[in-house]
């Protein structure tokens, strides 16, 4: 079961890449789902900081459940995975809020932490990919660090592929991108920081 592996991993590395997390199918509903229109990313928790397209290119929708069945699917399953993560770890994961992610040609995303210092809730990052025709000159890949900046491991955008890392443990960056890049990133929320 690749929920065991995930929270074998987290646990003894803090980070997990699962293959195929969802189908070719799955991912193109969802596309199909989306509205036409995104916003540009900002920096920090729905838009209450500014946004800068020095450190980041990527334009952005939060998801929905009204946004349709194919978007309602994928997040029941990051529900279950929220559930297992509780039993299992007691992470105190209470809810999960996850937008999709649209980066251009040339759009990056400089190195940064999800929840530096932990500040913020986000205690569990979760990214789906969802560029089928991913060729390795296209770029955009996902490069991660450890707390000490050393390279830990650069992973390719394909379709399917998830990747969870602990938020507050993991610099990371996404490199230029030759072509559209499409993802889905959710983070896992603790209880309200007080
Ligand atoms: C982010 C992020 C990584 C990726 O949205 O915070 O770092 O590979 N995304 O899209
Ligand atoms: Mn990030």
């Amino acid at each position: 079961m690749f929920i065991n592996k995930l929270i074998d991993s987290l646990t003894s590395q803090g980070w997990y890449v699962w293959d195929s997390f969802l189908t070719l199918s799955d991912i193109q509903m969802i596309k199909q789902c989306l509205p036409k229109t995104l916003q540009d990313a900002r920096i920090g928790h729905r838009g209450s900081l500014q946004g800068n397209k020095a450190i980041r290119g990527d334009q952005t929708v939060w998801l929905e459940p009204e946004m349709g069945e194919p978007v309602v699917h994928y997040l029941d399953k990051m529900e279950q995975i929220r559930q297992e993560l509780n039993c299992q770890l007691y992470l105190g994961l209470r809810d999960f809020e996850t937008h999709f992610c649209r980066y251009s040609k040339g759009g990056f995303y400089k190195r940064h932490v999800d929840n530096p210092k932990g500040v913020s809730r986000r205690k569990i990052t979760a990214v789906l990919y969802m560029n089928e025709l991913w060729q390795p000159n296209h770029g955009g890949e996902l490069v991660v660090y450890d707390q000490e900046d050393n390279h830990l491991f650069t992973l390719e955008p394909v379709a399917g592929r998830m990747i969870f890392f602990m938020s507050e443990e993991f610099p990371h960056e996404v490199l230029p991108t030759e072509k559209n890049r499409e993802s889905i990133t959710g983070w896992f929320l603790t209880e309200k920081v007080l």
